[in-house]
C-alpha cells in the first residue's frame, strides 16, 4: 500500500521579536526566571503591521512550493488550520490561494479548499484529512498543502500574555513522502471542556491552570487509546516525542506523565524499583484521590532519576528549541516541535532513517491525538533546506512600548495606524480588510 506522509515543510515567523526575560518580565514586575526556567521561554515572535495569518501562511506556502518546484496544478487540496480566523464564512485557504495565484502560472480552481477549527489540534486534524484523502485515492496524483497559521495573542494582563507567539507552518502531504510517513493507527482523548474558548471574541477566555490539567488528562487518554490499536508503547521505541508545545514547561509535565505510563510493568520500572519503589497501582487504594496523590509522589521521585533525566534530555528536550524562541504558534506548535527534533538530529549527524516519532497533539476544548511517524531516507535533505535559524535571527527586536502598539494593531476591535517596523522583502503583505493581499 502506498505510503503517505509529510513530504516537506517550511515555516514563516512573525518578523518581530520580544525578549521575555529582559524586556517583558521587568515591566510586569516578574522574575525573569519564571520565563527561562518556569515556562521555558526566551523570546516570542509577533507579526509586523503588514503581517497576518493570511500573509504568514501564504509566505510559508510559497517558500514550500518554490523549494519543491510545484505549481498550482500539482496541488489538489489546501487545508488551513487556524484559531485566529477573521472570517466566519470564507475559509482562510481561499485568501491564501488568492495570494499564491498572483505569483504562479495557473490557479487552484480545481483544488478543494477548507478551514479546520479545533484549537491547536486543527493542524494535525488537517494532516489527517489530507492523509485520508490521498489514501482513499481521491487525489488524482496531486498533493495536499496543509497550512497551520496563527497569531496567538491574549488580552493584556491575562496570564496567557506570557505565552504569546505568531507564525505559520506549511506542509506538503503526498504519496511516498520525503520526510515522514504517518501511521494509520491513532489514539484520541476527547471531552467537551471550557478551559479555553473564544465565543465571538478576539482574545481567548482561558482558565490557564485548568487548561494544563485538561491537556494532561486528554493526552493520557489518547495514549491509552493509541496503545489499544498499536500495542504497548515503550520509551525505547521512539527517537523523539514531539508534543503540542504552548510553552516548554507544559511539555515537561506531559513528558513525565508519558514516561511513567510507558514504563509501567517494564524493565525500566524493574530497574528503578530499588531507588524509588514500584508505581502505585489503582487497586491498592481505596479512593481515586489517594491513588492520584500516590502517583504524584511517585512522579516527583521519578523525575529526579538518572533514567528519566537521560531520556528527557535525549527524546524531549530537542523538540523544544524553536518553541522556546517563538512562543505559542497554536495550530503550528506541534509541527515546529517535530521540526526542532529533526534539526537537532541533523546537527548531531544522527542516522534517522526508519526511526519512529510519537507525536502528541492537543487542542483546547478539548482533544488530544497520538500517532506515530516513520522518518524517511531523504529526511536530512528536507530538514537542511529549512532556514529556521536565519529566519529567527532576522527578526527585529521590539521594546515593551512597541509590543503594546503591535498588540493593539492586531486587535481587530481597535483601529490604529502604526508605522511598519520592518520593510517587506518580496513577500505577501496585508493591505486592508476586504482587499486582496499584495506582494511587495
Ligand atoms: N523561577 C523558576 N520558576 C518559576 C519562577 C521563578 N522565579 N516563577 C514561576 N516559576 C514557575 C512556576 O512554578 C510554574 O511552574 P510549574 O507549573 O511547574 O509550577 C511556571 O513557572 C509558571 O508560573 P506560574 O504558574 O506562576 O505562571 P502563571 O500563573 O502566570 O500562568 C499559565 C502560567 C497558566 C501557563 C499562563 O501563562 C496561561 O494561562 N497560559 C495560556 C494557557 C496555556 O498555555 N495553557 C496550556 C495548556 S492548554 C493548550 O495547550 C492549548 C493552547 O495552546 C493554549
Amino acid at each position: 500500500m502506498t505510503s503517505v506522509g509529510i513530504d516537506a515543510m517550511e515555516i514563516w515567523t512573525g518578523k518581530l521579536v520580544l525578549d521575555l526575560p529582559n524586556t517583558f518580565a521587568p515591566v510586569k514586575g516578574e522574575d525573569p526566571e519564571k520565563y527561562t526556567k518556569g515556562l521555558g521561554l526566551h523570546t516570542s515572535s509577533f507579526p509586523d503591521v503588514y503581517e497576518d495569518i493570511v500573509t504568514m501562511g501564504a509566505n510559508a506556502a510559497k517558500q514550500l512550493m518554490d523549494r519543491k518546484g510545484l505549481t498550482p496544478a500539482d496541488i489538489g487540496r489546501i487545508d488551513v488550520a487556524t484559531e485566529s480566523a477573521f472570517d466566519n464564512s470564507k475559509p482562510v485557504s481561499t485568501y491564501i490561494a488568492g495570494c499564491l495565484e498572483q505569483v504562479y502560472d495557473g490557479d487552484f480552481r480545481h483544488a478543494n479548499k477548507g478551514e479546520r477549527k479545533f484549537a491547536c489540534i486543527a493542524g494535525t486534524q488537517s494532516l489527517d484529512d489530507a492523509y485520508n484523502w490521498i489514501k482513499a485515492g481521491r487525489n488524482r496524483g496531486r498533493a495536499a498543502l496543509v497550512i497551520a497559521t496563527d497569531t496567538a495573542l491574549y488580552e493584556r494582563g491575562d496570564p496567557g500574555e506570557a505565552t504569546q507567539g505568531a507564525g505559520a507552518v506549511a506542509m506538503l502531504i503526498d504519496e511516498d513522502p520525503d520526510l515522514v510517513e504517518l501511521s494509520t493507527e491513532q489514539g484520541y482523548g476527547s471531552m467537551d471542556e471550557t478551559d479555553f474558548l473564544k465565543p465571538n471574541q478576539q482574545f481567548p477566555s482561558v482558565d490557564g491552570k485548568r487548561s494544563m490539567q485538561v491537556y494532561l488528562a486528554r493526552m493520557r487518554e489518547a495514549l491509552e487509546d493509541y496503545e489499544s490499536v498499536a500495542g504497548r508503547t515503550h520509551p525505547d521505541l521512539f527517537e523523539y516525542i514531539p508534543f503540542h508545545t504552548p510553552f516548554p514547561g507544559m511539555v515537561r509535565k506531559a513528558a513525565l506523565l508519558g514516561f511513567r505510563h510507558m514504563t509501567r510493568d517494564t524493565d525500566i520500572e524493574d530497574d528503578l524499583e530499588a531507588e524509588i519503589g514500584r508505581q502505585p497501582r489503582e487497586e491498592d487504594f481505596e479512593t481515586w484521590d489517594d491513588y492520584e496523590e500516590a502517583i504524584r509522589g511517585y512522579m516527583d521521585e521519578l523525575k529526579t532519576t538518572e533514567q528519566y533525566r537521560e531520556w528527557y534530555g535525549r527524546v524531549i528536550e530537542p523538540t523544544l528549541d524553536i518553541s522556546s524562541r517563538v512562543g505559542n504558534w497554536y495550530t503550528g506548535s506541534v509541527h515546529i516541535a517535530r521540526l526542532s527534533a529533526l534539526i537537532a538530529a541533523a546537527d548531531e549527524g544522527k542516522d534517522m532513517t526508519g526511526k519512529q516519532l510519537l507525536v502528541g497533539s492537543y487542542g483546547s476544548g478539548a482533544q488530544a491525538e497520538i500517532h506515530a511517524e516513520t522518518v524517511q531516507e531523504t529526511w536530512r535533505d528536507e530538514i537542511e533546506a529549512v532556514d529556521v535559524d536565519d529566519q529567527l535571527a532576522a527578526r527585529t527586536e521590539i521594546s515593551f512600548d512597541d509590543y503594546e502598539l503591535i498588540h493593539d494593531v492586531h486587535n481587530h476591535e481597535k483601529e490604529i495606524e502604526v508605522e511598519e517596523f520592518t520593510q517587506p522583502e518580496a513577500e505577501f503583505v496585508f493591505t486592508g480588510w476586504g482587499r486582496m493581499n499584495e506582494r511587495r
